[in-house]
């Protein structure tokens, strides 16, 4: 890539965010189910009620409604709109005039449950390119706002931009404003669905909450429906 003589914004973040018409029908049902695997799932696993619970990442398969379905479709066609927006100007010209068939495959989908202040720490993903969290339930937002702790951070997905790791010293100035902000918080509510890359550093905050905090995460690789889909080729020196 050559640089033309000019200014130049390099390496954004790109972030999807969605919301699913039909949350308000499926969510009740999912918690339903979700509370049946969980029991089913520590029964097998020897494990005891705890404040988290991270199910298998077999849910693709493993359930068969066709709400469900509905909801996958779901995740897939956001996946298409986020992900294709995201590579605007990166893929070839010639996909821009004639459109892109992809091919979206969900390598892993799970859910999680949380409660009495569980977190999960900063992670990134691995053997994907994009991820996605769904909210299935949480504390409506005057709950889970007031909570005397965390406030309204209480159950919030905070995501850390590049830079992050770049404020060495904690200087900031006019000159490095473009850094900020450093983290972005996303509040949980039920029917949204964020998309991410997936080397995007992220973690979720403590939550308490009458509810449990209950969401759906899962990894997707994209490609090319045919043909390859490696645009770029390495040769070995
Ligand atoms: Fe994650």
């Amino acid at each position: 890539m050559t640089l033309n003589a000019g200014f130049h914004t390099l390496w954004p973040t790109p972030l999807g965010l969605h919301r699913y018409p039909a949350a308000a029908a499926l969510n009740p049902l999912l918690v339903r189910m979700f509370g049946a695997l969980r029991a089913t799932q520590s029964a097998v696993r020897g494990e005891a009620p705890g404040a988290f619970f991270a199910s298998d990442d077999d849910l693709l398969q493993r359930v068969q409604l066709p709400e469900w379905q509905g909801l996958v479709r779901y995740f897939v066609e956001c996946l298409r709109d986020t992900v294709t927006q995201a590579n605007r100007g990166a893929w070839p010209a010639s996909t821009e005039r004639t459109g892109l068939s992809l091919q979206v495959a969900i390598e892993g989908l799970w859910f999680q449950c949380a409660n009495r202040n569980a977190f999960h720490d900063v992670h990134t993903h691995g053997n994907c390119s994009w991820s996605g969290v769904y909210c299935v339930q949480v504390d409506p937002p005057e709950r889970r706002c007031t909570h005397p702790t965390h406030g309204e951070l209480n159950g919030t997905t905070r995501f850390y931009g590049p830079p992050f790791a770049r404020l060495g010293g904690a200087h900031v100035d006019l000159g490095n404003a473009y850094l900020q902000p450093a983290h972005v918080d996303v509040a949980p509510l039920p029917g949204q669905l964020v998309l991410f890359p997936s080397w995007l550093a992220h973690q979720a905050l403590p939550y308490e909450g009458e509810l449990d905090r209950m969401v759906i995460s899962f990894n997707a690789s994209i490609h090319q429906a045919h043909g390859t889909d490696r645009l770029h080729g390495y040769r070995a020196a």
